[in-house]
């Protein structure tokens, strides 16, 4: 009932494993496979090992967690080893892995992208790190430099690639314009929105970096207002991400213009297994309404 296809690609259930989660090593990705995830998604990888930002890394605020890791990842070679320990456990599940890449600029993002082509089914771009210096959100927050990244990877792999976008701009419109352009194949939204806590005792941030990007159900509203723009304005399939716990949560997305969702902070709330919850509350609320998924993709739109 929840089969569905996206550029050409057949998953079992829209109900993917968000970026930054779980995403370290083979196994964790295995786990979160037999908590029923139609697709995981890898934490992002760049060329080179990255130990990532100095603790606290990640704080839990009102509404969800503040995070700011620092892309820590042990560079794509050895983070390759990882995924083809679980490949082909993956593939009797029909588990689909989106491979999420970052890099400094154009060059080293599809540098990565190609070796990771190989071993993934799609390529998410990360250009909306909140935090990552020079090379996260900048990306993301500039329509020729999001091109010109979109546009050496899409000259580079023959996967589907997405572009996860950063909510953190004033105008999203504008930046999706200049990736659907370059010649994404589909769009993620939304990374995480900047923010930040101050330990009022210690009298400074809490997080090592200072500020993160703040995810949970606090975001889920700008992340539906986002989704929704973008169905409104591009013919491209929408991945749905920010603050998605229920079944509920996830067909919100969907009515919006998500053809499929992703859940990171609901890991935590619900457990691994939350992607089998979550698939069988849209079940559930498909067969009371009598409708199918296909039907509520962009239904509240007239
Ligand atoms: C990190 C990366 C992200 O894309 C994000 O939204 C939050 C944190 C990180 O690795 O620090």
């Amino acid at each position: 009932m929840l089969k569905t296809k996206i550029c050409g690609i057949e998953f079992k259930n829209p109900v993917f494993l968000a970026s930054g989660i779980m995403g370290e090593t083979g196994s964790a990705l295995k786990r979160i496979a037999k908590g029923g995830a139609g697709a995981v998604t890898t934490k992002s990888i760049g060329l080179e090992p990255n130990p990532g930002h100095k603790n606290p890394t990640i704080v839990e605020v009102y509404g969800g967690f503040l995070n700011a890791m620092g892309l820590p990842n042990p560079g794509v070679d050895e983070y390759l080893e990882e995924i083809k320990k679980v490949r082909d456990e993956l593939n009797r599940m029909n588990v689909k892995i989106i491979g999420s890449v970052y890099g400094k600029n154009e060059e080293e993002f599809a540098e990565v992208a190609k070796k990771m082509e190989k071993y993934v089914d799609i390529i998410e771009l990360n250009i909306s790190c909140p935090h990552a210096k020079g090379y996260g959100a900048t990306i993301g927050q500039n329509p020729d430099l999001s091109y010109n990244v979109c546009r050496a990877v899409k000259k580079t792999v023959n996967i589907p690639v997405f572009a996860k976008l950063t909510p953190n701009v004033t105008n999203i419109v504008e930046i999706a314009q200049a990736v659907v352009d370059a010649g994404v194949d589909g769009l993620v939204a939304i990374n995480t929105v900047r923010g930040m806590a101050i330990d009022i005792k210690a009298k400074k941030p809490i997080l090592g970096n200072k500020f993160g990007g703040l995810s949970g159900r606090a975001i889920k509203p700008i992340g539906i207002k986002v989704v929704w723009d973008l169905y409104e304005n591009f013919d491209v399939p929408i991945i749905g991400v920010g603050g998605i716990m229920t079944g509920e949560d996830a067909i919100e997305y969907m009515m919006a213009g998500a053809s499929a969702v992703q859940i990171g902070s609901g890991v935590y709330y619900r457990g691994y297994d939350i992607f089998k919850k979550v698939c069988d509350e849209i079940i559930n609320f498909l067969k009371e309404e009598n409708l199918t998924l296909e039907e509520i993709i962009g239904i509240a739109h007239e």
